[in-house]
């Protein structure tokens, strides 16, 4: 059967309610604090399992990082990869204002603390045709890529938050590049989204594509062509997270064999649906609730 690893974050994430983001030398009162289990890997790994996918999940904790490991494996989320190390998690402070916006700060912790051997202790367990999803939150990611590749995994990125370390990596081995906008333009240099695609279509034309744009829907474009998916209208309280839920859900769509068109109905209704919720993992829905708003 194939399987889904998961290599990626997990963040103790610190919300703060304000009236806006805080601006330079400015000092601003929070009228609510909360602390969510996140980090893109966990999100997407709880969505994927949320979702009804199988996925093996492989990271790393601090020495406080229990409620991590409990969050994912009460989720259905197979922790056997996840491994807790000296010192700190990754945590991030978040601030989320009235229009439902955020901004984060991230620190990587125990997240940018992989080491090769860990690497391949963790891919001796997977085989060709398995697919490996990652985001941008940890180290060693092109050396990740490498060894999957060389395995014959399909390989699934998600380039974010987008850095200098993402010119690192060879998207020429990825099956499925999943960005927003605004990776597309730092990846591209293009504003436009038909830019953005027909840039990365002449680049690596067997590489699949899918592009969200917030508010505006999502395209997935394979091969050349695309299939355009419009948003759902809902009051937003917190975006936190509606991207992971997307991810989750539209993978393990195409990974069931859903139609194309299907899986982007199922992945907008999903994160449509964590929009109206606060915090990250706890704002992920389960199956049934995204085929009730469908
Ligand atoms: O995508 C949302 C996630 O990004 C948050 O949970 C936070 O941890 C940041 O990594």
């Amino acid at each position: 059967m194939t399987k889904i690893l998961n290599f990626g974050s997990l963040n103790y994430d610190y919300v703060y309610t304000v009236h806006h983001i805080v601006q330079g030398g400015e000092t601003i009162a929070s009228a609510g604090m909360e602390t969510y289990c996140g980090g893109k890997g966990l999100n997407q790994s709880i969505a994927l399992a949320r979702a009804g996918a199988s996925v093996f999940h492989a990271g790393q904790v601090g020495e406080e990082g229990d409620q991590m490991i409990e969050l994912c494996r009460e989720s259905g989320v197979d922790v056997r990869y996840i491994r807790k190390i000296a010192g700190k998690s990754g945590h991030t402070i978040i601030q989320v204002d009235r229009n439902a916006q955020n901004c984060i700060i991230l620190f990587g912790g125990s997240n940018r603390k992989m080491t090769h051997a860990f690497i391949d202790e963790v891919l001796q367990g997977f085989e060709a045709g398995d697919y490996l999803l990652l985001q941008n939150e940890i180290n060693e990611i092109p050396y990740i890529i490498d060894q999957a590749y060389q395995k014959g995994m399909k390989i699934v990125m998600n380039p974010s938050p987008y850095d200098e370390h993402v010119e690192e990596c060879d998207l020429s081995k990825m099956e499925i590049l999943m960005i927003n906008e605004v990776e597309g333009e730092q990846i591209t240099g293009k504003k436009d989204a038909s830019e953005i695609l027909t840039t990365l279509v002449n680049q690596y034309p067997d590489m699949k594509i899918l592009l969200t744009l917030g508010s505006k829907g999502a395209i997935y474009c394979i091969k050349g062509q695309q299939f355009i998916q419009t948003a759902m209208k809902v009051d937003a309280v917190d975006t936190t997270a509606a991207g992971d839920t997307f991810t989750g859900y539209f993978l393990d769509s195409v990974l069931r064999g859903l139609s194309v068109e299907k899986a982007l109905q199922r992945a907008t209704a999903a994160s449509a649906l964590a929009v109206t919720r606060p915090g990250a993992a706890a704002s992920i829905p389960m199956n049934a609730e995204v085929e009730e708003m469908l």
